[in-house]
């Protein structure tokens, strides 16, 4: 396990809510107790805070591994998020605060942001989009690519939204994967002071095999884009003309809302299939009371991509069905200038902020001037997700952006779980500084051995899911016997779900997550498998054979290192433009997250008598520590051999 957190767990501060918050808070400890003692009437109540078109007659339907909740019930995701509180007279309250990176801003009430989801409904419907089709969303962070996903639900066509920073490859496997039949995408959008291009990848991406009719192309940048009549269509010109009337139809609560692909342990991405009467319960649960959000007075800001299951939950559906104000930011945290997030917090009076680890380290290294010259008064409480936050962050997190005043949320989860699974409730928790301390009300979790016994407190081993919960994935798309083995064949008789993350509990029964204990890394809190980079790396000419693994990194928590093997012939001389090629090959393959950022050339890899490459020792020396135990190497020198050429091939940004 990663040395970085060897001592998690072993923290003794404690921090409870003050009187005045815990008094105020939404979720109160009889909440936990209540979900205990009946946890599928709990969920049932849960549910009943959407607006349902024919209510279920059956809470739970469990045939290992497939779940389906709340059956025979109908709803429409997009209602529930727009008409519902324009019908109840909210109509005038501000949904989102856009603020562009060059500056510029938007605002929406829920009124507006109707109109636009139903006029961009009536426009898929004339592009012969149905109920079932499935959209590729392409899109920058802009209100447009709410509005799509919106839309999308409104028709009960589900989205697959792909994340913008990667690549025409990757663009295309997912396409292909799901089939989908249109793509919405947009000129560019701004990213460190400039345009940056998104149509040309979706270009790029269609030259490969798709059934792909449509090409709807928002104008953001106004750049220069290439287009193709028969396929591509503007956004402004086809939804600006569409009626702003349509009412949206229900659809069962097991009628699929997106997919979203996520890293495996092979190179091929998950398809994280989402339906919608469960995960919408447990989205907007979470959300409103993790985050207290008190809908009349919060400014809520939540700085994940849409790219991202964070943004799904926790920008889309969460916070639209809670009747939320939110802002959306569409750049990079230090474009103009290292505070745009303090001054954006300031600016529109943010109360509370959810982010990610990595953005907290890096603020912390920035320093402390930058959210000093902003007035972050208005923050009341703060959260986290995506990797595990060391206890040295949390506590900056805690001074020094919320003046030692707001709770903190470390919440647990992952693109398959839907919503948040184990986290404080911010009212009711003594939170811990790196722990994400309990399961949630209404969710089971343990920590187990890897004969699936439950540890004590005080042990470590695996994190597991014992129950089946409303947002849980319905399945990978297209592949039942993957999702299957992948979450289901490890603990088989115990009948768990396998998260594929290390956990601990301390004495107190707190969990401790540790990180990924499968082939997957965690990049800046993206998820990347080192195998989907081994096998971008092999597709290069130069290349024979790859290993990759996630070395710890201060920053990023964990950083990509590759060993690369050369083809035979192929001498590595020039070797640092090589090794720079074989970075940009990597990123027009995944997209620039997964660029490694050392790569290594070697003549041998270390690997076991059967072949199994030992990627503990390739750690050791990506992380420059006394490399471990190798003898059960095939070849024993090979260490020395690595070690040796160390200097002869490292390259970094
Ligand atoms: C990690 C992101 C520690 C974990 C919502 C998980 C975390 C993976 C935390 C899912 C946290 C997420 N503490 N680790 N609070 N939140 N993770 O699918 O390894 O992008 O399995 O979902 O991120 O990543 P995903």
């Amino acid at each position: 396990m990663s040395s970085s957190l060897e001592n998690l767990g072993t923290e003794n501060r404690k921090f409870p809510p003050t009187p005045e918050f815990a008094a105020a808070a939404n979720a109160k400890a009889d909440m936990y107790v209540e979900a205990k003692a009946d946890r599928l009437a709990f969920w049932e109540k849960q549910a009943h805070a959407l607006h349902w078109d024919k209510p279920w007659t059956q809470v739970l339907d469990w045939k290992r591994p497939f779940a389906k909740w709340f059956i025979g019930g109908r709803l429409n995701a997009s209602y529930n998020c727009l008409d519902r509180h324009v019908i109840e007279g909210r109509g005038d309250r501000v949904a989102f605060i856009f603020e562009g990176e060059p500056g510029d801003s938007r605002t929406y009430t829920y009124a507006q942001l109707l109109i636009e989801v139903k006029k961009t409904a009536n426009a898929l419907i004339e592009l012969g989009v149905k109920d079932g089709d499935r959209v590729a969303i392409y899109m920058p962070m802009i209100p447009e690519a709410a509005i799509a996903m919106l839309a999308c639900a409104r028709i009960g066509a589900p989205h697959s939204v792909v994340f913008g920073g990667f690549s025409a490859d990757a663009l295309l496997s997912r396409i292909q994967d799901a089939d989908a039949k249109i793509v919405i995408t947009a000129d560019g959008g701004y990213r460190k002071g400039s345009a940056n291009a998104l149509k040309p990848a979706v270009d790029d991406a269609l030259k490969g095999e798709t059934n792909v009719k449509y090409v709807l192309v928002v104008k953001r940048t106004g750049q220069n884009v290439e287009w193709n009549a028969e396929r591509d269509v503007w956004w402004h010109e086809i939804v600006e003309r569409q009626s702003a009337e349509h009412t949206a139809e229900s659809f069962d609560s097991e009628h699929g809302l997106f997919i979203l692909y996520t890293s495996g342990t092979t190179a091929k991405p998950k398809g994280i299939y989402h339906t919608t009467g469960g995960y919408l319960t447990q989205a907007a649960f979470t959300h409103k009371n993790v985050f207290d959000l008190k809908p009349e007075t919060d400014v809520y800001w939540c700085t994940a991509d849409v790219g991202w299951i964070t943004g799904h939950s926790y920008v889309v559906y969460g916070p639209l069905i809670n009747g939320a104000t939110q802002v959306i930011y569409e750049g990079t945290p230090d474009s103009p200038t290292k505070g745009r997030i303090f001054e954006i917090v300031e600016k529109y009076g943010v109360t509370i902020l959810y982010t990610a680890p990595t953005l907290i380290r890096t603020w912390m290294k920035w320093g402390d001037e930058f959210p000093n010259a902003s007035d972050l008064s208005s923050l009341r409480l703060l959260g986290s997700v995506g990797e595990p936050i060391n206890p040295e962050a949390w506590m900056w997190y805690r001074e020094v952006i919320g003046g030692n005043r707001c709770p903190i949320v470390d919440t647990w989860w992952q693109t398959e779980t839907g919503a948040i699974m184990i986290s404080p409730l911010p009212g009711v928790t003594a939170t811990k500084p790196g722990s994400a301390m309990g399961a949630i009300p209404g969710i089971s979790a343990a920590v187990i051995d890897d004969n699936a016994n439950v540890v004590g407190n005080g042990g470590g081993g695996y994190l597991a899911l014992t129950q089946p919960w409303p947002s849980m994935l319905r399945g990978i798309w297209g592949e039942p016997e993957r999702y299957q083995e992948t979450y289901w064949s490890r603990y088989d008789e115990a009948g768990y779900y396998f998260a594929g993350d290390g956990a601990k509990l301390d004495d107190d029964g707190a969990i401790w997550l540790l990180g990924r204990v499968d082939d997957v890394m965690n990049v800046s809190g993206h998820r990347i498998s080192t195998t989907e980079v081994e096998s971008a790396l092999v597709s290069h000419v130069a290349v024979a054979e790859a290993a990759v693994v996630g070395a710890n990194d201060a920053m990023t928590g964990q950083a990509i290192a590759a060993f690369v093997i050369l083809r035979g012939g192929i001498p590595n001389v020039g070797g640092e433009e090589l090794i720079q090629e074989l970075r940009n090959h990597v990123a027009k393959e995944i997209g620039p997250i997964a660029k490694p950022k050392q790569i290594l050339v070697v003549a041998e890899l270390p690997k076991t008598r059967s072949g199994k490459i030992m990627r503990r020792l390739l750690r050791d020396v990506a992380e420059n520590r006394a490399v471990g135990d190798s003898t059960t190497l095939a070849d024993p020198n090979v260490m020395k051999l690595i070690q040796a050429g160390l200097n002869a091939g490292s390259s970094e940004d």
